[in-house]
């Protein structure tokens, strides 16, 4: 298990460098991110090197024991940089630079910051490659945290280039982006930019290339740094910290290309659903490399200082919530950051060592959990067995929430809705692409599934034929690969295996809800007498309640109406189908259940899965790694548990505990 923080020596006067290394002792510290933003201090001048601190503290650091997680420094560009070279910056929607004087003020696409930055890592790694104190890489950072467009003249002829490779020839762009529509037709690849401010709506196709494009720059980036990196000889890990469900990079393309998926999460502590929603980000992250386990690798000791208002955690919080990291498959829990800064931007943000010192109650709770981690047994691997996919699709993201819709959604949020409903329930999820749905899942939901590539729908269709239990809807299947509908209306390629074909989408405005009666009527249902009266049996008094978002109409050719709506613009039309189909079942919700409780029971009873306990109390949290539970009471009361298996490295069955508020405790289950 690593633990540690980032560390920023070049903050500090060399002579309380051993002073940190001793105090990283004490405090169980592992390993640090060294130098994530010391290009400056690197590299002071176009032609000056510093290399001198950073061998003293690397071997300081090796001497102590701890290893090192050297940064590539690539995320701040020194200002030398930029007075020599102002075609590095990066610029916003109108072509306004970005200047130095914070961070990441620099195009990914700019050919003169990717010279300067190979530069860089090309004498880190040849210079630390096989240095024994080195254990990992860490490639630039949090990369397109702060510019996720960026619109400069690099970033435009990068697009026109991609563009070229993605389409070919210019005919092919137009076919793509439907610039029939308002004189959009280009005459070459020439007269492509970004999509920069505009009046109006932009060209939706053209918005999601550029978002796809983005992704890709900052994809480039790492590709690059990886491949110099590896040149140079070094055979440690490589990785680059992420951010979760971050919209402006497609981690999941990304994933395949990364040693080892590390993680930076900051939990809102003014978020009601707290535990739920870093519940998503750790099963989004662990799902990148099913099987694997991941490093979180940064975390506040306590409060952050960029949100609005910066509110401490609750004693015991920040152990719950790498219990809960542990737990969802992390083997690594790393801070930002060791020492608290004197100066700068983030100065009021918490670290392992607060500015206070070490007679604080930070420094206390990062000593027990350093403690507590050291004496834990190997853990088993994160397993490959969840039985739920919940479908979740980076380009979906980008074109589901783009303008000019039936309404707005926030699509994130839907997603973690289902998500919070199964953590609730105790079931273990994967969050995946359409692609990765396959026979190792009983039950996979895709809910507003907009862009279906047909590579997803061929997945999710051979997941039915193959006996699994898909529930996909609704506002999905609507567009192709470029935000274009396809021939031949809506649901056109999950229609079939759904059997339910598709009329209007009917939106409901917010806050909107309309009536969904069990099968109260039939108008809509072509299918009455194929209906199977055991299947309807089978989940009465589940999917009643209402609906949200849309009320969508749909005929139910060749499925069993499950619930109909009552109210509203479709009443009388079917809400719910299902379409048994061999071993398994699709089924289609043409709105949002407001309450997803009764339909999500149903659907679990359809594909034969359950939680990992019989039952779990509100507000406990349990998830499976391997054969390991983790069970966290994330309310303010303290809660009775019962769970089969033995306390973690003891003989004691665990049986039925009291957990107090922020309490946890690891369980070896019987299975
Ligand atoms: C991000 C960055 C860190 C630091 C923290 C503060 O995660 O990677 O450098 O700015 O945020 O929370």
């Amino acid at each position: 298990m690593l633990y540690g923080a980032d560390y920023n020596p070049d903050q500090w006067p060399e002579d309380i460098w051993p002073d940190d290394v001793a105090l990283m002792r004490e405090a169980g510290v592992t390993t640090v991110s060294l130098g994530i933003f010391s290009w400056s201090r690197i590299q002071p001048g176009p032609d000056e090197w510093d290399f001198a601190w950073l061998d003293r503290i690397i071997d300081l650091l090796h001497a102590g024991g701890i290893g090192v997680n050297l940064a590539t420094a690539t995320a701040s560009a020194p200002p030398w940089m930029t007075a020599a070279h102002p075609d590095i910056l990066a610029a916003d929607e109108n072509g306004a630079p970005y200047w130095h004087g914070s961070r990441q003020h620099h195009s990914p696409s700019s050919p003169t910051w990717r010279r300067l930055a190979s530069e860089l890592v090309r004498r880190l790694a040849e210079r630390y490659g096989d240095h024994p104190g080195v254990v990992m890489w860490h490639v630039d950072n949090e990369l397109g945290c702060h510019l996720n467009e960026e619109f400069s003249d690099s970033a435009r002829d990068a697009f026109r280039r991609w563009l070229a490779g993605r389409y070919g020839s210019v005919e092919q762009l137009n076919d793509a982006w439907g610039t029939g529509f308002w004189s959009q037709r280009y005459a070459s690849l020439e007269e492509v930019f970004p999509p920069r401010k505009a009046p109006f709506i932009r060209n939706p196709s053209q918005v999601l290339d550029f978002k796809r494009f983005m992704s890709d720059m900052w994809l480039e980036v790492y590709l690059m740094q990886r491949d110099i990196i590896r040149q140079a000889g070094a055979t440690q890990p490589i990785s680059t910290n992420m951010m979760g469900a971050f919209p402006p990079a497609n981690y999941a393309q990304w994933a395949p290309h990364i040693d080892v998926i590390t993680d930076d999460c900051y939990p809102d502590p003014l978020d009601p659903q707290r535990p739920l929603t870093t519940a998503f980000q750790r099963d989004l992250v662990r799902s990148l490399k099913r099987g694997t386990p991941w490093i979180l690798m940064e975390q506040a000791t306590d409060a952050v200082n960029w949100r609005p208002t910066n509110p401490s955690k609750k004693p015991g919080q920040l152990a719950a919530e790498t219990a809960q990291s542990i737990g969802r498959g992390a083997d690594g829990i790393m801070f930002f950051q060791w020492r608290q800064s004197r100066a700068g931007a983030e100065k009021f943000h918490s670290a392992m060592v607060p500015h206070a010192g070490t007679r604080t109650r930070t420094w206390n709770e990062t000593v027990a959990l350093g403690e507590r981690l050291a004496e834990l047994p190997a853990l088993p691997a994160p397993g490959d067995d969840a039985p739920v996919a919940l479908v979740f699709d980076w380009e979906n993201w980008w074109a589901v929430e783009g303008e000019g819709h039936p309404t707005r959604l926030d699509y994130l949020q839907l997603v973690r809705d289902w998500h919070g409903a199964l953590v609730r329930r105790g079931v273990m999820v994967d969050i995946v692409p359409p692609e990765k749905v396959d026979a190792r899942y009983r039950l996979a939901i895709a809910p507003f599934l907009y862009l279906l590539r047909s590579s997803g729908a061929d997945a999710l269709r051979a997941f039915v034929a193959g006996g699994g239990v898909l529930a996909a809807g609704p506002f999905t299947d609507i567009v192709d690969d470029n935000d274009r509908f396809r021939d031949g209306g809506f649901l056109t390629q999950l229609g079939p295996v759904l059997g339910v074909a598709f009329e209007d989408f009917r939106a409901l405005v917010p806050p909107a809800r309309e009536r969904i009666a069990e099968r109260a009527g039939e108008e809509g249902s072509a299918a009455d007498a194929a209906e199977d009266p055991r299947a309807y049996a089978r989940f009465a008094g589940r999917v009643a309640g209402s609906g949200t978002i849309v009320a969508e109409s749909v005929w139910a050719d060749d499925a069993e109406v499950l619930a109909t709506f009552e109210t509203g613009p479709s009443a009388g039309r079917p809400a719910l189908t299902r379409r048994a189909h061999g071993d398994g079942s699709a089924w289609y919700l043409a709105t949002m259940p407001a309450d997803l409780d009764g339909v999500l029971d149903a659907l679990l009873d359809d594909a034969g899965v359950s939680g990992e306990l019989d039952q779990v109390p509100a507000g406990v949290e349990v998830a499976r790694r391997g054969d390991l539970l983790t069970l966290i009471n994330h309310g303010d009361e303290a809660v009775e548990v019962t769970a089969p298996g033995t306390v973690l490295g003891s003989e004691n069955p665990f049986g039925t505990r009291t957990l107090d508020p922020q309490g946890f405790a690891f369980v070896r289950a019987v299975r």
